[in-house]
């Protein structure tokens, strides 16, 4: 442990954030590597003649906020940790960090099921890091969950954010491309959801070097139109969705109408899109039959 005094770090802090990054940015450093919580750090606003005590010292958690700054990399991979709702997962660069526009995929699902205690069975196609699956399984612990990733490291973690979140599991991870882990869940799932690579190619090209030189192309990228992946889910579904079962998707900012389409042409109705905190339409929503 090393001590420090709250005005020191109060100024550190300052410090910093004139260095550059973002606030935010920089209480997920304190909190996962140093064990100070943003909560404490306000609360030693008020009373900065405190001692407090830090797991690094101040030297290792200034190289680490620089290496941040100087290199772009993102501070999630830095800390190897994510917030995401009220939970805190591992992340590497072997997952996307998951971000905050999907979070409202959780409330789409409980919205539409509105905390179903019936059992049900969904699945999470490309977890990632998990979080989309475990996230349900923790709302809904009467749920059956399925998740599947083409990425054999990305899967691995997911498996230990379920560990580590999710004890009890009702959640079983399988490595394939798409449908392919389930060739016998025909008519199986109340529920599908997924949050697909969806860039298209050029706009992948051109996105920040925080982006392209740390997290997976193989999650980002989304083909020439940036739909081959919601194709191929979408056109999978009907065969793995029980009758009236819902697929949620969530797509880029200017994909809604072209899924929206896609869901109808392979005999979805009840056809929505919605949209995220910043009006965009985010999420596409359909049930089969
Ligand atoms: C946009 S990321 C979403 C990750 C996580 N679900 C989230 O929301 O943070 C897309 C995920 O799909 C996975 N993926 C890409 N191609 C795939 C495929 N053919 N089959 C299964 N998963 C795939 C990627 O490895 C990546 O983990």
């Amino acid at each position: 442990m090393y001590t420090v005094s709250a005005k020191e770090i109060l100024e550190w802090k300052t410090k910093q954030l004139n260095y550059g990054g973002e606030e935010e940015a920089l209480f997920l450093l304190l909190d996962t590597v140093a064990g100070l919580s943003k909560k404490d750090f306000n609360r030693y606003k008020i009373n900065s003649d405190q001692t407090i005590c830090l797991k690094k010292s101040v030297d290792d958690i200034t190289r680490l906020w620089v290496e941040h700054i100087d290199t772009s990399r993102p501070i999630q991979q830095i800390c190897g940790s994510a917030f995401w709702r009220d939970l805190k997962i591992r992340v590497t660069t072997d997952v996307l960090i998951p971000r905050p526009e999907t979070e409202l995929i959780v409330d789409i699902v409980n919205d539409l099921f509105r905390f179903s205690e019936k059992e049900l069975d969904f699945v999470d196609l490309g977890t990632g890091s998990g979080i989309i699956a475990i996230s349900l399984a923790l709302c809904n612990p009467t749920w059956r969950g399925f998740a599947t990733e083409v990425d054999e490291k990305a899967l691995e973690i997911a498996k230990y954010n379920c560990m580590k979140l999710h004890k009890s599991s009702n959640l079983k991870f399988s490595l394939g491309d798409w449908w392919r882990a389930f060739e016998g869940f025909s008519g199986k799932f109340d529920l599908v959801v997924s949050n697909p690579p969806y860039i298209p190619s050029k706009v992948y090209e051109n996105l920040s070097s925080e982006i392209k030189n740390y997290e997976p192309m193989l999650a980002l990228n989304g083909g020439s139109d940036g739909l081959k992946h919601i194709k191929n889910i979408i056109s999978g579904s009907p065969r793995f969705l029980k009758n009236k079962g819902w697929l949620i998707l969530e797509n880029h900012f200017d994909q809604a109408e072209d899924v929206k389409n896609i869901f109808i042409r392979n005999g979805f109705h009840s056809v929505k899109v919605i949209n995220d905190l910043a009006g965009i339409g985010r999420f596409t929503i359909g049930r089969y039959k």
